[in-house]
C-alpha cells in the first residue's frame, strides 16, 4: 500500500528535530485525526539554510514531513512556497488516498513557518497566505531535548 520511498522516509526520516533560535516556526494540527506537526526554518539571505520537523503523527505524516524538508532545503523562500502537498506526494511516488490529508500537515506547517519568518522580519512573501489559527503550540513545548 505504501511506496518504497514512503517506507524509506518513514523508517529513516530526514531532518527530524528542532532548530534553536529558528527564523520561522510553524505548528499545525490536523482536524481529522488530531495529529500535530511543527516545522523550524533557518533562513539566511532568503535561502532556507536548514529545516527540521517534529511530528506527533502517523507514518504518512512523518514520511511527508521528511520529504518536504528535503525539498525545501537550499531553496529560496519563494521556491519553498511551491513545495505543496502535491509536490511532496509526487516526490514520494504517491500516497494511498485515505492518507492524502496527512500530507497537508507538512504543507501547512511549512507555510505557517514561512509566515512566521515573514512576520518577524517585516517582509511580504508573494502568494503566501496567513495560516489558520490553531492552539496546539503548548502540546509540543514541554519536551526536553
Ligand atoms: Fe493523522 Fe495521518 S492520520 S496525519
Amino acid at each position: 500500500m505504501y511506496t518504497e520511498k514512503v517506507m524509506d522516509h518513514f523508517s529513516n526520516p530526514r531532518n527530524m528535530g528542532e532548530i534553536e533560535n529558528a527564523d520561522g516556526v510553524g505548528t499545525v494540527g490536523n482536524a481529522k485525526c488530531g495529529d500535530i506537526m511543527r516545522i523550524y526554518l533557518k533562513i539566511e539571505k532568503g535561502i532556507v539554510e536548514d529545516v527540521k520537523f517534529k511530528t506527533f503523527g502517523c507514518g504518512a505524516a512523518i514520511a511527508t514531513s521528511s520529504m518536504a524538508t528535503e525539498l525545501v532545503k537550499g531553496k529560496t523562500v519563494q521556491e519553498a512556497l511551491h513545495v505543496t502537498n502535491k509536490a511532496v506526494m509526487e516526490a514520494l511516488d504517491g500516497l494511498p488516498k485515505v492518507k492524502v490529508h496527512c500530507s497537508l500537515l507538512a504543507e501547512e506547517a511549512l507555510q505557517a513557518a514561512l509566515w512566521d519568518y515573514a512576520k518577524k522580519n517585516g517582509i511580504v512573501i508573494e502568494g503566501l497566505k496567513e495560516p489558520k489559527e490553531e492552539d496546539h503550540d503548548h502540546e509540543l513545548d514541554d519536551e526536553e531535548e
